[in-house]
């Protein structure tokens, strides 16, 4: 038996699979997010601790696990974990979605160059990346600063509890802003910028390395075999693209949660000149181009719940089949900023093009293609790059609906699949766990053999060439948005 382990944002999901894929149950915890000042957004790293723990023993009550061999991780990316020398958590962590270091985005973008940045790292300076958190806490919390030891990410913290080893992946680190992505290994231009030194960041693996067993004491207290291996894990996008089974060049993966992701496999790493995508070490080994979208299914929940107040997703879908195209109805999905393609967190949403015809079906229907064509975006960049593009795996709540997943194919003009089992990154989490413990030669051949097809959406051709008048008009009202709001 395997265990993946997802600590999210607002909870952690425990998932228990069998080596041949077959999952045997499920279970999850939530925990408190916390805002404590506007674009602020901390959380406590004990309460992911208290809540890991909590599923592992419900599922323990459940299922006999003496055959449990590995467990392995997939977790929220770029937090800001930082222990004292007694390993005692400084302060809360400060989250991906935290958007408060602006003023160190700009300092490492603009004073020391995004040329000099993207040349240490692979990428640039974006407020949710750990090294301007790092920055922050230098300048705003001297006395924490002062107090680190050891720093780490969301889920190295969890591996660290039930291990004591010390260790990152190079998916997650690429995060961080402080790894040199293409020769994995930790930059030390940016370790010198930020001020910090190696001995304070953990080791580096790959994502389906072992890095040792659970400790004694603990698998006590979880009644779990002492020697269960600890499979580092990854980053939940990249550990959520081994969980569609994004595994090679060709295979791309759409992930249409809260936010949306467009993941590309790549078997080198490259890096865009402009850095419109990120370019991050991806958990099998690979590389991989991603761009990320903030309001995606949390956009469609905004308009459907907070809007509509209303719960019915179903009639919600109906509604949006038999509605009537619309040329000129548009919707920017911009509702808490955006990174890719704009980069510009104070972004904002629009409708665009309303007529006294239109109802609010033609207006839920214009949110998904808002959305779809957001990703898009990402599709184009990709494509710019020449980076290929064989396939879809589309995946997250947002894949839930037929009539969304049909409308992306027409809007990307490709064919996408959903996948078999949906249970997200932990599903990954529990394929790494098993590589690592030599059930399968690779992450790739793992895969192949477990992740499969679903259903498959083809692009209806004259819808495709609808949309492609179309998104030429949405490309045009982003630009347009934000010179009104700077006149
Ligand atoms: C990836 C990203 C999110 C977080 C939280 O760059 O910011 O996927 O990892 O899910």
């Amino acid at each position: 038996m395997y265990l993946g382990i997802d600590i999210g944002t607002s909870s952690v999901k425990a998932l228990l699979m069998k080596a041949d894929g077959t999952i045997i149950d499920t279970c999850t915890e939530g925990y408190e997010l916390s805002f404590p000042k506007p674009n602020w957004a901390e959380q406590n790293p004990d309460d992911w601790w208290k809540a890991t723990k909590s599923v592992i023993k419900d599922l323990v009550r459940k299922h006999d696990l003496s055959n449990l061999k590995g467990i392995s991780f997939s977790g929220q990316m770029h937090g800001l974990v930082a222990l004292d020398s007694d390993d005692r958590v400084i302060r809360p962590a400060i989250l991906w979605c935290d958007q408060r270091t602006v003023i160190e985005c700009n300092y490492l973008n603009l004073g020391i160059g995004k040329e000099y940045i993207s040349d240490y790292t692979g990428n640039i300076a974006l407020t949710g990346f750990t090294a301007p958190k790092i920055l922050w806490l230098r300048d705003n919390e001297p006395d924490n600063f002062k107090r680190i030891s050891k720093i780490m990410l969301p889920k190295d913290y969890i591996a660290f509890k039930l291990s004591g080893v010390f260790a990152t992946d190079y998916s997650d680190a690429s995060g961080t802003l402080l790894l040199d992505v293409k020769n994995k290994t930790w930059s030390d231009e940016m370790l010198k910028l930020v001020g910090v030194t190696k001995n304070q960041l953990p080791e580096l693996f790959e994502s389906f390395e072992v890095i040792g067993t659970v400790k004694v004491d603990i698998a006590d207290e979880l009644s779990i075999p002492a020697n269960t291996n600890i499979i580092i894990g990854g980053g939940d996008q990249a550990v959520g693209a081994i969980g569609t089974g994004a595994v090679r060049e060709g295979v791309v993966s759409v992930a249409l949660g809260t936010s949306g992701v467009v993941f590309a496999p790549t078997d080198n790493c490259i890096i865009d000149k402009g850095n419109r995508l990120h370019s991050f070490a991806h958990a099998n080994g690979m590389f991989h181009q991603m761009g990320v979208m903030l309001s995606a299914a949390g956009a469609l929940k905004w308009w459907v719940e907070d809007v509509l107040k209303c719960n019915d997703y179903e009639r919600i879908n109906q509604d949006i089949e038999v509605s009537q195209d619309s040329e000129e109805l548009l919707f920017l999905p911009y509702l808490i900023g955006e990174r890719t393609p704009h980069n510009d967190p104070t972004a904002k949403g629009a409708f665009i093009g309303i007529g006294i015809n239109n109802d609010s079906a033609d207006m839920s229907k214009a949110v998904m293609e808002g959305v779809a064509f957001a990703l898009r975006d990402s599709l184009e960049i990709l494509k710019s790059m020449k980076i290929a593009i064989d396939k879809i795996r589309i995946s997250g709540g947002g894949s839930k609906s037929r009539v969304w997943n049909q409308l992306i194919a027409n809007i990307f003009n490709l064919k996408i699949a959903t996948i078999e089992v949906s249970e997200g990154p932990a599903f990954g989490a529990a394929i790494l766990a098993s590589v690592g413990c030599g059930e399968y030669p690779d992450v790739t051949s793992a895969c192949d053999s477990i992740v499969k097809d679903k259903e498959v959406y083809l692009p209806i051709q004259d819808k495709a060439a609808f949309y492609r008048n179309k998104y030429l008009v949405f490309r045009k009202l982003y630009p347009l948005m934000k010179s009104l709001k700077n006149k």
